[in-house]
This record gives structure tokens, sequence and C-alpha cells, in this order.
């Protein structure tokens, strides 16, 4: 039996290649089983507004119409062929980029695909029951949109595995449908992957800091030597736009709604009107970004060194002729200071070793834009208040400061101070079951939950009061 291109669309001449579609008529099946497993719970049957990939060209990534989510067309898409493209940095710059994986590196570009590979369907996995406590029609469409985008995400890097990997490659595509998001026995690799996402603000900090780990990972596998890793992870980034468009605004939406509950009680204190205080919503942020921080892994890494050198993983922006003029960064260091021995010691990363690092600052800057943004509502209602980024050091549980205690400032401090400050600095219990009493689900048409902003505009030009889900054993009540 073959998949005919009708079903799973895609620009990579699947109807010819043999080899593929054998491997994908047993794989899709396991991951339709999969879906419906693991994706959103409840709503399956359902008619969602969702946008498909069915071509590369402008006029094709993003065709909008209602969907079942079983039957979304997951599609494999690379974007186009450059014949001319040569790696970008490393050892081998200058060389034409590979269209095939060198039997050297196959470990290493195994590894990097597998981990980033292994991050979409746990998304999916930690987001399924969110959909019970939507705050809007548009709000839960949004959340399906990224679930099933995060689906062809894995069909993406799924096929760089069956395609380039031969029989390990199969193996481990299988494994991406048996590892679960916190599971004790069978984990998804990263950590912050394996953090239940049950509440929608942590939603939205997942897919503002969390997600846009993802923007940065891609973007540095998107210079990659490997030519079509390259042309996968560069179509992916297009989608990824809008999960990071989603927590962004998602989280400036619970600032609008918070300011405007502020203004309503002399004593500011908008518990008692059920929204969510910006000291509330800051522990999120701390929490969000430091374990998101993480995923970049050490600050100074010999993988790090060896992905470069090799030509494997670049930075960002690597090649755009903006960001970097020295691509071999052979000569250059990275000064960092951390806890050695009970001082703060200045050390030296020779570049190479220190490229998670360099990933971690374009990062940050990127984030800084949208507590930029968040923080001019602040401003402009007249109030002092200000969100804030936590410090590299702060919270971190990988990397060069996890062996020490940093306040979110930065400063390093005793294990007792750090417990005690953490009351201050991270959400508690208590908070984390407060917001969840928050959660009531709101499914009018056009209307929002009590706790956040509805949004300026709706998706793709379509109203704000828009039937953007349309439920098969539930009507969705005009306001
Ligand atoms: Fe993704
Ligand atoms: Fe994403």
């Amino acid at each position: 039996m073959a998949i005919s291109s009708d079903i799973i669309p895609n620009n990579v001449d699947l109807d010819s290649n043999r080899k593929l579609q054998k491997a994908l008529v047993a794989w899709q099946p396991r991951f339709l089983e999969w879906w419906n497993d693991m994706g959103p719970r409840g709503y399956q049957q359902d008619m969602v507004y969702l946008r498909t990939a069915v071509s590369v060209e402008s006029s094709g990534w993003a065709h909008y119409d209602y969907v079942r989510m079983p039957e979304y067309r997951w599609g494999i898409f690379l974007t186009p062929n450059d014949p001319n493209r040569t790696i970008g940095f490393g050892d081998q710059m200058g060389k034409p980029a590979w269209q095939q994986v060198p039997g050297e590196y196959r470990k290493e570009l195994r590894r990097l695909i597998v981990t980033q590979c292994d991050t979409e369907p746990a998304s999916v996995e930690q987001q399924r029951l969110l959909g019970d406590t939507a705050p809007s029609l548009y709000d839960m469409r949004n959340l399906f949109q990224v679930n099933v985008e995060e689906g062809r995400h894995l069909w993406a890097m799924v096929h760089l595995l069956h395609e380039y990997f031969g029989r390990d490659g199969r193996e481990e595509a299988e494994d991406m449908l048996m590892r679960r998001s916190g599971d004790v026995d069978s984990p998804r690799i990263l950590e912050a992957f394996n953090k239940p996402i049950d509440d929608w603000l942590a939603f939205f900090c997942f897919t503002m800091f969390t997600d846009r780990d993802g923007k940065f990972q891609l973007g540095a596998l998107a210079e990659s030597a490997f030519d079509p890793l390259s042309r996968a992870t560069r179509f992916m980034l297009t989608e990824e736009a809008h999960h990071l468009f989603v927590g962004d605004t998602g989280i400036g939406r619970v600032v609008r709604r918070t300011i405007e509950l502020m203004a309503q009680r002399e004593d500011r204190d908008v518990t008692q009107l059920g929204g969510i205080p910006l000291t509330l919503l800051q522990k999120y942020i701390n929490e969000w970004y430091s374990a998101s921080m993480d995923l970049f892994g050490s600050e100074d890494s010999s993988n790090s060194a060896t992905y470069f050198s090799a030509g494997l993983k670049g930075r960002f922006g690597e090649t755009n002729g903006k960001t970097y003029e020295d691509h071999v960064a052979l000569e250059t260091y990275r000064d960092l200071k951390w806890m050695e021995e009970g001082r703060l010691t200045n050390h030296e990363i020779p570049m190479r070793r220190a490229m998670n690092l360099e990933l971690a600052d374009s990062y940050r800057k990127d984030c800084s834009s949208a507590l930029n943004r968040w923080n001019k509502f602040l401003e402009e209602a007249g109030l002092a208040d200000r969100l804030y980024l936590p410090e590299l050091s702060f919270n971190r549980k990988v990397g060069v400061f996890s062996e020490h205690d940093y306040d979110v400032s930065g400063n390093p401090v005793a294990h007792n101070d750090f417990a005690s400050g953490c009351v201050e600095w991270l959400p508690s219990e208590a908070d984390k079951a407060y917001v969840k009493s928050l959660m009531v689900p709101c499914l009018e048409l056009g209307k929002f939950a009590n706790w956040i902003a509805p949004p300026r505009k709706g998706i793709q030009s379509n109203p704000i009061e828009f039937p953007y889900v349309q439920f098969h054993d539930k009507q969705t009540t005009e306001a």
C-alpha cells in the first residue's frame, strides 16, 4: 500500500520515493494512534478553524479552513533547495553543503535531530487537557493550532530520521511515539518538556519562553551543513512564529486585563476581582524563563564546540551577513563569572565552547523586546510596576550555574537564603492553586474569561466574535 501526497502534502517527492513511503505506511497509523491518545482530550470530533501547510509557496503554506484534528493533513515540507549552498561556518566553511549524512558525524547529527524531534510531541502531551479551561474560542483554536503544528514538526523531523538514518532512524521514529511527557519510566528527553502545563498562564509562558528556545534551536540548525536539516528547520520556523505570537500576546493580554482590574480597586488587589497580580505573573516568568534557559545546555560546552567546528549547528543568524563577522571563532573568548570554590571567579571560555551561551544571548534579547512591550502597557497606564527577566544564573539545573544558588539579580546566595527567597521569586503551590481557580472555560461567542483581555484582532482577518471552534456535541452560545 502506498500513501499518496493527497493524504500527506509534501515537497519531498513522496509519490516516487518508495523507501520513504514504506517507512511512513508503518509509522503513520502509529502516529494517529498516538494523536488520539495523547492529543487534545475531548475535542477530536470538533471542527476547528485551522491553518494547514499544503505547499511551500507563499500562497500555500497557510491554508485556512475548518478541520477535525485527527483529519489534519500533516505534511512534509522543506524550504526549496539551493544547489549552490555552501557551509557557512566552522572548519569546513566554504565547502558544499551535504545532501547526505557524512559517516563521521552520523551519531552527532542523529542526536541533534532526535533531541529536537522529541520536544514536538512532548509539548502536545503537556497541553492535552487545556482545552477544558480555554478562556475563549479564539484561545482554544490557537492552542489546537499550536498542537497540530507541533505534530507536523514531529513529521518533519521523523522524515529526516526515516530518509537519512536507515534502521536506527526508524527505531528513533518509533521511540518518539513511545516516550511520554512526565512519565517516570519513559520521560521525554529534556526536562522542561516533562513539566506539566496545567493552566493557561503556564501555557502562555511555555509558548513565550520554551517555544522561543525552539525558535533559536531551529535557527541554529537552519545553519547546518546537513542541507535537509537546514531546509526542514527553515520551514518549521515559519510556523513557529505563530506559537511565539500566542505566548507573547497571551501574556500581554493578561497584563492589560490586570491593569484594568487594578484601576477598579483602591488597594489594587486584583485577586479580589479574579485577576492575576503582576507579582504572580512575574513568578511564572521567572520559572519558565529559567527552565527554558536550561534547554540551551551548558555555557561552557565541548559538545557545542564539536557541533560548531563540524558545521552541524551554528549561531542564530550565523550567515545572515549582519550578526557575525567571524564564522571560524577560533581566536575569541567569552568572559563569564560563576561560583567556584566559594568565590565568584571569572572564566575565559574559548568561543567555540561558548556557542550555547551565544545562542542564549540572542534568545534573551528576543525575550526582552516582548518584556518591553508589556512594560509599555504598564507605563501607559501610569503604573510604576515593571516586569523583568531574571539573570542567566537564577534557578538553573543545567550548566555552570547549577552548582550554586543565585538570586534573580544574579548574586550568589546561600542555599537557605535561596529557599526563603523563592517565596518571592517562584510560584508556590498556593499561587498555582489560585491560578487554577481562575481557569473556568469561557466558550460564549466573542467572550473572554475575566482574567484576560480580548486580542486586538481575530485570526486571518476574521472578527474576534467568530466561531473558531464548532462543537459537535455542545452549542456555541450566542453572546
Ligand atoms: Fe515545534
Ligand atoms: Fe512551537
